[in-house]
């Protein structure tokens, strides 16, 4: 049989009223606890009763209540212990402890861990009315306040997932505007991207970092919006003036790119430096050795070693996997770093190139920083 009684009110409340004005009465002095009792239904609460912290856990975790009037000395478990436990598995439960007088100060160390308020004995039962009133008062503020927070949160979770989907639906219509231009790019790009990251992890970069370096790689070329199609596509040598023209796409993506990737460095990085030379001979800043950011000079081979094997309007030869490593290792401490060029060679080395079908620019974009 179970050691706890349970009353309903007097008063005909309706149901979910009834639910929600539920408290537990913990005494082990049995008429002071009757008392409380009593007046806890009349005003209109249905109540739980037990005389120890013990049998008050054990009514807790059956019956949902949103407040518990509890005596501070009791056998088995005291008030204060009471206290903590409640504290600990229901936070939303409002506590109010009973004290002797001599007591005080050890009700007001438990308004220190969580208590709502304290009542000392002898008590009138109009100030226990009160104290009540009171305690569950703050507890509706502070369920209110933590709602009004956890709205906010989700609100702020909303705009954030709002403005990423911006952000990755204004870069996909860059990518999408250079294809219309230069079909050649949206492989190129993906696999730029793709041969990158490779690289870039066998060099030990991870994270964000690598997630960077792969939006960098595949938006690259970004700046060849701004190169006339005439000169794009023209089969043949270029003339030194439609070389440089060409030349200016690492500049004219950076600017493109940096309102929109300004918490992005990595990216912006590659976007502006993958035709830096080691030997300070490239674009556009004529940066050499380590001066030219390691993400650009991972995304430089990259580059290179894709272009080598594909076929462009003004490229006919096209290289084997063996021969663009070749054609890396030969022009290795020149054009290429040479850690990258061997990192890439282990890669292919390993068999871990694979051509990806279509990269996804929203996958690179997650995890932006
Ligand atoms: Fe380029």
């Amino acid at each position: 049989m179970r050691d706890y009684r349970y009353t309903s009110p007097a008063s005909g409340m309706a149901r979910t009223d009834r639910e929600e004005r539920r408290c537990l009465v913990v005494d082990d002095e049995p008429r002071l606890r009757q008392a409380l009792v009593r007046l806890m239904q009349l005003d209109g609460f249905t109540c739980f009763e037990c005389g120890s912290g013990v049998e008050a856990l054990e009514i807790l975790e059956r019956e949902p209540v949103i407040l518990v009037l509890s005596d501070l000395r009791m056998p088995k478990m005291d008030g204060a212990t009471l206290l903590r436990e409640i504290r600990e598995r229901y936070p939303d439960v409002a506590v109010v402890m009973i004290t002797a007088v001599a007591e005080v100060e050890v009700a007001v160390e438990c308004l220190g861990r969580g208590a709502m308020d304290y009542i000392s004995k002898p008590f009138v039962l109009e100030e226990v009315r009160a104290r009540v009133k009171q305690a569950l008062e703050r507890r509706r503020l502070v369920l209110e306040n933590r709602h009004y927070h956890h709205s906010l949160e989700e609100r702020v979770r909303v705009q954030a997932r709002r403005l990423e989907e911006l952000f990755i639906a204004s870069i996909q219509s860059l990518a999408d505007a250079l294809e219309l231009k230069d079909a050649y790019t949206r492989g190129h790009s993906a696999r730029v991207s793709h041969y990158s990251g490779l690289i870039g992890r066998e060099l030990g970069i991870e994270g964000d970092t690598v997630r960077q370096l792969e939006l960098g790689g595949h938006l690259h070329d970004i700046g060849k919006i701004g190169v006339r199609e005439d000169v794009l596509n023209k089969p043949g040598t270029l003339t030194a003036e439609e070389y440089a023209h060409i030349m200016t796409h690492p500049v004219l993506g950076w600017r493109i790119l940096l309102p929109l990737l300004s918490d992005s460095p990595v990216a912006l990085n590659v976007v502006r430096s993958h035709h830096e030379r080691i030997d300070g001979r490239g674009v556009p800043d004529g940066l050499g050795g380590d001066a030219i950011p390691r993400e650009a000079r991972i995304a430089c081979v990259a580059d290179a070693f894709d272009a080598m094997m594909s076929g462009r309007p003004y490229r006919s030869r096209h290289l084997t996997v063996d021969g663009a490593l070749e054609e890396l290792r030969r022009h290795a401490r020149t054009q290429f770093d040479l850690d990258v060029v061997e990192a890439l060679c282990s890669v292919v080395g390993r068999g871990d190139i694979a051509l990806p079908t279509r990269h996804s620019i929203a996958e690179l974009a997650v995890g932006k920083g």
